[in-house]
């Protein structure tokens, strides 16, 4: 089983996830053994500290070895000219399963036509990054106790944040969710993913962080992803996030962001008991171990 995308994830596989982490979380030694024998290639074509290393720390509480790329771009013999589909071949027979980050968007999709061995997309250009999406959406049921019925703002560079696409894909499994895209016209998020949502549920393009609404539930916020874009854009808006607006919010509203952050979270946010990011980060660990656990199952 490959993870390459938050398509074909229904609510029934989703719930399944979550109680597996919860019960990785109730009983770590259930699974201490979990991945004896295998080893897993982490190929990373793009810097990640969260990714990379919350998977090899999920790897080797399972039992599993790890091989690894921190820098394939440079390091790999892709720089000798080798394509990703040679390199998904080769490592096909060096491990059991890959867990690739690439600048490429359709990235993933190309490994698993040529791997013989599970892929997981650990993030794909400007496409997606659904294992990510996964902890952000565990982080708001473990808090809220529900998928439905949200309010969340997400907020910033929406047209490269691979994060946000996964996001909006999930969130667009459940019914009654609104979600206010906070951003400059220039990084809008794509029609294709408001298209999606809004099957089922409501997308509301704001200019300002002064109109959303003080009863949202979830005010997920991105870094510009500088290096992803194509022209100098000017005059972008500021749409970073001081303690002091933070505190005009519900008491239980969540300020999450996938990190790394800029200057878009300030720091004086970080002791509000608003803020969610580091707790949303930890996540990681017994997310991507259930997702392990579950294409081994
Ligand atoms: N959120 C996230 O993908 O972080 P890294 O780039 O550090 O992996």
């Amino acid at each position: 089983m490959n993870i390459l995308s938050c398509d074909p994830f229904s609510p029934a596989d989703i719930e399944h996830i979550f109680q597996l982490a919860d019960d990785i979380q109730a009983h770590p030694e259930k699974y201490n053994h979990y991945l004896d024998g295998k080893i897993i290639a982490t190929v990373f074509y793009e810097p990640s500290t969260r990714t990379r290393l919350s998977f090899e720390s999920a790897v080797q509480r399972l039992g599993g070895k790890i091989i690894s790329t921190e820098n394939a771009k440079e390091m790999s013999s892709a720089v000798k000219g080798e394509t990703l589909t040679d390199t998904m071949r080769v490592l096909s027979g060096y491990s059991d399963a890959i867990i690739l980050r690439h600048y490429d968007s359709d990235a993933s999709h190309i490994a698993a036509e040529a791997a013989t061995i599970p892929v997981i997309n650990a993030g794909s250009g400007i496409g997606e990054h659904p294992t990510q999406a996964l902890l952000d959406l565990y982080t708001i049921y473990r808090k809220k106790g529900r998928l439905s019925g949200l309010k969340v703002a997400v907020v910033g560079d929406l047209a490269h944040g691979r994060t946000v696409h996964s996001l909006i894909k999930l969130l667009g499994k459940y019914d009654n969710n609104v979600v206010y895209g906070v951003s400059d016209p220039a990084l809008d998020l794509p029609a294709e993913y408001i298209n999606d949502f809004s099957t089922r549920n409501q997308y509301v393009a704001v200019r300002s962080l002064n109109d959303l609404p003080k009863d949202l539930d979830v005010i997920y916020q991105t870094r510009q992803q500088l290096e992803r874009f194509k022209e100098n854009y000017t005059n972008l808006p500021d749409f970073s996030i001081n303690n002091d607006y933070l505190s005009t919010f519900n008491e239980d509203l969540m300020l999450m962001h996938p990190l790394p952050r800029n200057n878009e979270i300030t720091p004086d946010c970080d002791d509000n008991p608003r803020a969610f990011y580091f707790k949303q980060a930890h996540a990681g660990i017994p997310i991507r171990m259930a997702l392990l656990v579950y294409i081994f199952q």
